[in-house]
């Protein structure tokens, strides 16, 4: 059982002991969530005003709720994709993504993302596991990965989506081919993971390597309310890694950073190597 602590929180006193950490870790894993990328422009699922307070994720988010909606209200689901997908393409890596690439001169670093948007591999992080999937990748119905998806083609998807009031489930069909569609082969869809899918592929079973044998694991932007990826801290932690959390709103890791990922990694990292990450 763990004691919760009666001192006052200090956020220096925890950046001290973080940064302690690790400078003395070699292999680090980063575990994010929305949050990361908040800062980049693309808004969160369950903060004020996130994606889930519009769509709701039981009609947008499983297999079943999407073919619904995609029948009855093929107009709303436009609406859907643009709000999700839109915000997505326009984004760059922000300061917390490039720390964490940064952290890469310094120790092992395994990226585990929930996130779909790619911006740590833009960043220049080369080991990141994406368990929710990619935007950026189809897979055909038999679960075998197809080739990337561009940029162009999906802003030009959106342009589509977005283009008139009225769209038909014809019309909406035709826009999505980038990403979904029917050929003579079979189907496919992107790699993204749905409520009710099993996580994807290598990555997962990666992620769970990496969370056992890692000697720090950062926990950063995430609510921790998605399971089974929520259960990655207290893998790392039952395996003997401090886990450093870093959220704007308080959470209950070992050691707590209470703030925006963009300012709190970059600051980690000059309190833990003496110089600024991102020059
Ligand atoms: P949530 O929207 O549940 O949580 C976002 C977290 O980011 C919250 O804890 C915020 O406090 C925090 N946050 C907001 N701004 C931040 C900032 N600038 N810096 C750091 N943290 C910040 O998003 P996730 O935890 O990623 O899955 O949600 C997990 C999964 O639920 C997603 O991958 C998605 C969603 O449904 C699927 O759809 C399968």
């Amino acid at each position: 059982m763990r004691v919760p602590s009666l001192l006052p929180y200090s956020f220096s006193d925890s950046l001290a002991k973080a940064a302690r950490l690790l400078r003395r870790s070699r292999q680090v894993v980063v575990f994010t969530g929305a949050g990361i990328s908040a800062e980049s422009g693309i808004p969160t699922f369950r903060d004020a005003g996130g994606l889930w307070e519009a769509f709701p994720p039981n009609q947008f988010a499983t297999p079943e709720g999407l073919a619904e909606v995609a029948m009855a209200s093929p107009r709303r689901l436009a609406d859907f994709l643009t709000a999700a997908f839109g915000p997505l393409l326009a984004a760059r890596p922000n300061p917390g993504h490039l720390a964490i690439a940064a952290l890469e001169k310094r120790v092992n670093v395994t990226v585990i993302t929930q996130n779909i948007d790619n911006l740590h591999t833009a960043a220049g992080s080369s080991n990141v596991h994406e368990v929710h999937g990619s935007l950026f990748r189809r897979m055909s119905d038999t679960g075998k990965v197809l080739g990337p998806i561009s940029t162009e083609s999906l802003a030009e998807m959106v342009a589509k989506l977005q283009d008139t009031k009225d769209v038909s489930f014809a019309r909406l069909a035709r826009a999505l081919r980038p990403l979904w569609g029917i050929t003579r082969r079979g189907s496919y869809r992107p790699t993204i993971v749905l409520f009710g899918e099993p996580l994807a592929e290598p990555d997962w079973t990666l992620a769970r390597n990496a969370a056992t044998t890692c000697d720090c694991f950062l926990s950063v932007g995430t609510s921790g309310e998605v399971m089974p990826a929520a259960m990655l801290p207290s893998v790392a932690r039952s395996a003997g890694a401090p886990v450093i959390g870093i959220n704007p709103k308080r959470g209950d890791s070992s050691v707590f950073l209470q703030g925006p990922a963009g300012t709190v990694l970059p600051n980690l990292l000059e309190a833990a190597f003496g110089e600024s990450p991102l020059v």
